[in-house]
């Protein structure tokens, strides 16, 4: 079958957001670079389905660099440490390495985008509260895409507007009044779900990770570090592989049935078949509506074929992530909007109040 190269081209046009591209230059350019070479457009368009997208090229090019490449390493550096004078030459030095050695790219397209980002913690903490407000003092948490399952440690990072000498700090700025002193409920058990879940005691999944990180945004990094750190003084999780399609029952069953039960996932569904991604949506609302099962759900309305996915709207134009939650005996609401790494957030007073259970 041809590869269509034409859908790889829009691909890269498409992946990054406006606010992305003031922000981070050097990825912006290199994405440019990549949407016109030929040789990028094919090394995506070989890419499984589930997986073709540009994110998986730019980690495996990041790969290469903290791994010691000659010619990337010292690029990546420079993006790190923010010495990077003319984007644009640096990207076409790294497209330079994408046609003259495509393996180094090629050897790494069997893995899977795997972004762990706790910044979405300051989405799930606060919808999280606002749910324990309801009468739920207790909660298992079952984290859908799990990845490193760093999200099932959402009541450890401290959220805050301004960043501060904490390196676990979540900088998230609130675009609607949202009360960040209410208390969160206590978490029984931390159940993780993932197709290949990333062990962050094994260097190359470590290092993968960390690939799939950005190099232009050092406080990430930072943080990543800091929670390697402290991560093995925090409670145990008990992490399943597989498909939400196959193990979502196994994982409710470890579930304590006298707490409620928050199902969330974020930036997960994408990767998930059209059809599993309709499976799972049923499901959810299945088991919302007869069980002590809640559910928030943050992905880009583009990304799911839901048809709760507003992408008309003016947040979802310029790039925002849904907040959709289910309340037990309820059904699916959109609650607000953020952005994909939770810098901002906004949630909407009006449809929480009304949101059936
Ligand atoms: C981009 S990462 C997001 C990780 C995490 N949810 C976060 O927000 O930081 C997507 C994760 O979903 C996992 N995944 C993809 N398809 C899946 C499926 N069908 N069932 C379970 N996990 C899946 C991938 O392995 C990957 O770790």
């Amino acid at each position: 079958m041809a590869l269509d190269l034409e859908d790889a081209r829009r691909l890269y046009h498409f992946a990054f957001n406006a606010e992305d591209r003031a922000r981070l230059p050097f990825y912006a350019a290199l994405l440019t670079a990549l949407e016109h070479d030929e040789q990028a457009q094919v090394l995506l368009a070989e890419v499984r389905v589930e997986q073709r997208n540009p994110m998986l090229i730019l980690a495996s090019l990041h790969l290469a660099a903290l791994k010691g490449h000659p010619v990337l390493t010292p690029i990546y550096s420079r993006a790190r440490t923010g010495q990077m004078e003319n984007p644009s030459r640096a990207a076409t030095e790294v497209l330079g390495v994408v046609n003259d050695e495509p393996d180094t790219v090629h050897r790494e397209l069997h893995r899977s985008t795997q972004t762990n980002e706790p910044g979405r913690s300051a989405v799930f903490r606060a919808v999280i509260a606002l749910i324990a407000q309801r009468g739920h003092r207790v909660i298992n948490i079952v984290d859908v895409g799990t990845s490193a399952g760093i999200n099932l440690y959402f009541d450890r990072f401290p959220v805050r507007s301004r960043d501060d000498e904490n390196p676990l700090t979540l900088v998230c700025r609130d675009d609607s009044p949202i009360d960040r002193s209410l208390p969160l409920p206590d978490v029984v058990s931390r159940i993780g779900l993932d197709l290949a879940p990333l062990d962050l005691s094994i260097e190359d999944d470590r290092l993968w990770l960390q690939a799939c990180y950005w190099p232009e945004e050092p406080r990430r990094m930072a943080r990543l570090d800091a929670v390697l750190a402290a991560r093995p003084s925090w409670p145990t999780t008990t992490i399943l592989t597989g498909s939400a399609r196959d193990r979502l029952g196994d994982a409710l069953a470890l579930c304590d049935p006298s707490a409620l039960t928050i199902v969330v996932n974020s930036y997960a569904l994408g990767y998930f078949s059209e059809s599993d991604q309709i499976a799972f949506f049923d499901e959810m609302t299945q088991r919302c509506a007869s069980a002590n099962v809640a559910w928030i759900s943050l992905e880009s309305p583009f990304m799911v074929q839901w048809a709760t996915s507003l992408t008309t709207s003016d947040e979802a134009r310029k790039g925002g992530t849904q907040i959709l939650v289910t309340l037990p005996g309820g059904s699916p609401t959109q609650w607000g909007w953020c952005q994909h790494h939770g810098l901002w957030m906004t949630l909407d007073d009006d449809a929480i109040a009304s949101s059936n259970a």
